[in-house]
């Protein structure tokens, strides 16, 4: 008996797990900007390039898992993320709470909404049209002087703007006027 009571609780957390995985899918399928993890060797490169001071905002336009959100608190940076999956929101707030990173907030709305005015440091994962539209949005938004992080498998990311550094995929640019 205890044995079948085990193999419906079995099964009913593999049904669990076969929805989570489908709906997970379903919200990313319907994104313009799927979920793609940065990996290791790139966070590193993107902390550097971002040269983030203790106490400053960093944004992260699409979060993730909130990698780059830790990565940044792990320099003292207060960190915002704006994430549309609700899996990845609970995941990132799950895990600041183990941590206890009180610094890294993640807010479940469209970061298309995101206020850039405070960021000292906001960074950008695009492809494709999405560069463009990442283009006007941030340097519309952005404050002077905030540093733009971007990766992107493009070699040309922003269509209108220069880089003022680029090291292992990774671009930096700088609004340096207000537009
Ligand atoms: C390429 S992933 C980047 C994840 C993370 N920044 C990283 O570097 O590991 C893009 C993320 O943006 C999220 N996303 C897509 N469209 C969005 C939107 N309109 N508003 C907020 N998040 C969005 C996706 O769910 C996905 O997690």
């Amino acid at each position: 008996m205890i044995l079948l009571y085990l193999l419906l609780i079995f099964v009913i957390f593999l049904l669990l797990a076969i929805i989570l995985g489908f709906t997970f899918f379903v919200v990313d399928t319907f994104l313009d900007l799927p979920y793609v993890a940065t990996k290791k060797e790139k966070v590193a490169t993107i902390i550097t390039l971002a040269n983030i001071k203790p106490r400053q905002t960093v944004i992260d336009l699409g979060s993730g898992d909130g990698r780059l959100l830790f990565a940044s608190a792990q320099k003292g940076a207060r960190a915002i993320g704006y994430e549309i999956n609700p899996y990845l929101v609970l995941f990132t707030r799950i895990k600041s709470k183990i941590l206890k990173e009180k610094r890294v907030v993640v807010k479940k709305q469209s970061l298309w909404n995101a206020n850039l005015k405070t960021a000292d440091v906001i960074f950008v994962y695009g492809r494709g049209k999405t560069m463009k539209r990442f283009e006007d949005f941030v340097f519309k938004n952005a404050k002077k002087g905030a540093r733009i992080i971007v990766n992107t498998d493009l070699t040309k990311p922003f269509p209108t703007k220069r880089p003022i550094k680029s090291e292992k995929g990774i671009y930096l640019y700088s609004v340096s006027q207000i537009y």
